[in-house]
């Protein structure tokens, strides 16, 4: 890992180097927020706001990252969240992201509108594998796509609630990227200028709503994605919840709570987590950022069920924040996705080795020789 440590030494420069190795539309759309990118701004000033006491002279310290979760033993308190289209940022993401999830130990969560299905990521994945389910307003259809997710191995299934109607993503839409329409000239020029990612993608077929493919009876992006709108997005309800609780085995986690008597809501329908977040910034402009609604969402489920964080996150030092502040694990989206458009498989393994070498680093600098003791929040002193 040495030279990649010197060449990306933090997430953020996995990004610089994602941006001038993908076309812009693919860039835009990973890296932007919503409306002005405040709620974005938002979670990272948020996050950097949180300063934690250290403690000294504790002796000699090996601090021990490993969390468990649902019956998991993970490596570290970090997973990789759900990204949709992925396969734009690089074809084949979703697989090189789940090889480095099984063998670094933690979590992949694949997203309903992934550029891989179930099938192809459960096998690599193999028990670090998750499922993201944007809900189908049918039934019949939701219980396949759970059918399919489950004998893929996957056993923790995250159902997306903050997602009650598209935003309106102005900077993709300047580069060029909509949700409705296909291939334009705008993105053809982007194109001309990244042969690698161009090439890559011309000998990997281009990226498509792979697991929507079966419903949408069409290999055609444009009818699949018209497909995925009219039939999955839309705003559940509380029945939904219960139905789909009613039919999942596994753990079932509600995925872009805010509001504490959302979380004691879900709980009370039968969810065994929240996953509090405000989809890094990218659906509401005007929500809090996510840091800052995490410790009354904690307060308010009084332990009940585990709370994962995420929205924002580019370093362990995050990490250890939102644990400090009494989240039981943590989530990053774009973090990994930088690490695959910059550097394929070894960029999203040199994204995991960023994040948590930096937790090590936090831990021995605050002084917590496990997470039990980096959750007691008097090490908390300023930011909220
Ligand atoms: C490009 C992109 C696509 C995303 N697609 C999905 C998705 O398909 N399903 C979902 O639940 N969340 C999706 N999210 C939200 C992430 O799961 C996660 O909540 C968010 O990225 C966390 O913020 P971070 O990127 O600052 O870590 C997406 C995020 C990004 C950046």
């Amino acid at each position: 890992m040495d030279h990649l440590d010197d060449r990306f030494p933090a997430i953020s420069d996995l990004r610089a180097a994602a941006k001038v190795r993908i076309p812009h539309f693919a860039f835009e759309y990973l890296d932007s927020g919503t409306t002005e990118d405040a709620a974005m701004r938002g979670n990272r000033a948020a996050l950097d706001a949180v300063r934690l006491m250290p403690r000294f002279l504790k002796g000699d310290q090996s601090p021990d990252q490993s969390a468990e979760l649902f019956g998991q033993r993970y490596d570290s308190p970090i997973g990789m969240a759900p990204v949709g289209m992925t396969g734009l940022m690089w074809p084949g993401a979703e697989l090189m992201l789940a090889d480095t999830a099984r063998r670094g130990r933690i979590p992949y969560c694949l997203s309903t509108v992934a550029a891989k299905t179930p099938e192809e990521v459960g096998p690599v994945a193999g028990e670090m594998g998750w499922f993201q389910l944007y809900p189908p307003r049918d039934h019949g259809l939701m219980r396949d796509v759970l059918a399919r997710a489950w004998e893929a191995g996957m056993r923790v299934l995250a159902l997306t609630v903050d997602i009650p109607a598209p935003s309106r993503r102005e900077r993709q839409r300047r580069a060029g990227l909509s949700i409705q329409a296909g291939v334009n000239r705008q993105m053809l020029s982007h194109v001309a200028l990244r042969p690698a990612w161009a090439l890559a993608t011309a000998r990997h077929g281009k990226a498509d709503l792979a697991t929507i493919a079966k419903y949408a009876g069409s290999n055609e992006m444009d009818a699949q994605r018209r497909f995925f709108v009219e039939n999955f997005m839309h705003n559940p309800s509380r029945d939904y919840l219960d139905a789909l609780r009613a039919e999942w085995k596994g753990a079932l986690v509600v995925k872009g709570i805010l509001d504490p008597e959302d979380a004691v809501m879900v709980a009370d329908h039968g969810a065994d987590g929240v996953w509090l977040s405000n989809h890094g910034g990218r659906q509401f402009d005007a929500a809090p950022p996510a840091i800052v609604a995490l410790p009354r969402v904690v307060e308010a489920l009084e332990g009940r069920v585990p709370v994962i964080f995420d929205s924002g996150i580019r370093t362990g030092l995050d990490i250890a924040r939102a644990i400090a502040l009494g989240a039981d694990f943590c989530f990053a989206g774009r973090p990994f996705l930088y690490g695959v458009a910059a550097a394929g498989q070894a960029g999203a393994d040199q994204a995991l080795h960023i994040l948590r070498d930096d937790l090590d680093n936090a831990m021995r600098q605050f002084g917590a020789a496990d997470l039990a003791e980096l959750r007691r929040a008097h090490g908390v002193v300023a930011g909220l």
